[in-house]
């Protein structure tokens, strides 16, 4: 806003003074905003019309880019999120990913009584988890219809909060893909959770399941997300990985909308890790279509004969003893969750929709 209290911009002078007119769009910003919204707008004004500026975006451009998003938002449902696979062919959820990485690390070293052990490596979302899923009993498969020539795997592991102690009564949601490529939510045929399950580690901290040596796959390219990437000339594929979400007690972000909420009360105190696992000798590691691989996350897949793990003598159940082939131990370290802060940042689930306009 000017001195005449005016964000009013004369486009009749041979030359427009920009700058002036994002400092008059970031001036409009309220007293009254929120401190979050004070310190983020401002930059993400200024970083979006320079953009504008130094791309020379037309109006075509400028209206293709709105369609784009309308057709996002048109196709989300509860069981595919376009726009987070917007974000992720722009390589913007796993950047948040490496900063959230980054901050909840640095908290937990500061952390005097926190343990020595880093916490485990967090990856995106994607756009398939689902709410809901009901906990079944550690051990029992997510595979819901038998996959004739499929590489069954006994997945395990245990949990541990951030003192390095087994945690129990963690849930550790895991999701990944049939071996045509699809998840459950692309497959009307087959059975509801296929390949898809949530449990709760017992009094060891341990979870276990049987479930598929994952496949790669293509990300849905049939709109937002796929024009992005045939405008960009690159492939929709992505790595075999393994999903995995494991909490312990309430968290602020995106991960908490997707928890369960009987965890919501009984705060344990430990933040939401989400995470993926990718097959060392899948193709795609070099390049994932969204950009999540991190070394840290590259696992092997153990091979084992006739079910029976060399370990810990494990059996399998009778009626997977023949098409067991793999197992594969993930232990998972979570960190503590970050406790109330001056600066609550952007509640945008909590924003009421219409009603009164803001009066200043
Ligand atoms: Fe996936």
């Amino acid at each position: 806003m000017d001195s005449n209290g005016t964000n009013t911009i004369n486009a009749s002078e041979e030359q427009i003074d920009l700058e002036h007119y994002t400092q008059s769009v970031i001036a409009s910003i309220s007293s009254k905003a929120s401190p979050r919204v004070k310190k983020a707008f401002p930059i993400l004004i200024k970083k979006l019309h320079e953009f504008i500026v130094e791309a020379d975006v037309t109006v075509e451009e400028w209206l293709a880019a709105c369609a784009l998003l309308v057709e996002a938002g048109q196709v989300t449902t509860d069981q595919r999120d376009e726009m987070v696979l917007v974000s992720d062919v722009l390589g913007v959820e796993s950047l948040v990913d490496i900063l959230a990485f980054k901050r909840s690390s640095e908290a937990a070293k500061k952390d005097q009584q926190a343990s020595a052990v880093e916490p485990s490596h967090s990856a995106i979302l994607g756009p398939f988890y689902r709410h809901g899923v009901p906990i079944q009993p550690n051990g029992t498969t997510i595979v819901r219809q038998l996959e004739k020539d499929a590489d069954y795997t006994r997945l395990f592991g245990r949990v541990f909060d951030a003192q390095g102690k087994p945690l129990k009564g963690a849930t550790v949601d895991i999701w990944h893909d049939a071996p045509d490529g699809l998840y459950d939510a692309q497959d009307p045929t087959k059975p509801q959770y296929h390949c898809r399950g949530r449990f709760e580690t017992d009094e060891n901290g341990r979870y276990e399941t049987i479930c598929l040596r994952p496949t790669p796959y293509p990300i849905p390219f049939d709109h937002s997300a796929g024009k992005l990437l045939q405008m960009m000339g690159r492939h929709p594929y992505r790595p075999a990985h393994i999903h995995v979400s494991k909490s312990q007690g309430w968290v602020r972000g995106i991960p908490l909308t997707l928890c369960v909420t009987q965890f919501w009360i009984e705060a344990a105190g430990h933040k939401t890790l989400v995470s993926q696992v990718f097959d060392r000798e899948s193709d795609y590691l070099k390049d994932d279509a969204v950009f999540a691989v991190k070394d840290s996350l590259i696992i092997d897949f153990i091979p084992i004969a006739q079910g029976k793990s060399a370990k810990e003598g494990y059996t399998a159940p009778d009626e997977l003893r023949d098409v067991l082939k793999y197992e594969l131990e993930q232990d998972f370290h979570l960190t503590k969750a970050v406790g109330g802060s001056e600066d609550p940042g952007l509640d945008i689930q909590g924003l009421a929709i219409g009603g009164e306009p803001v009066k200043s």
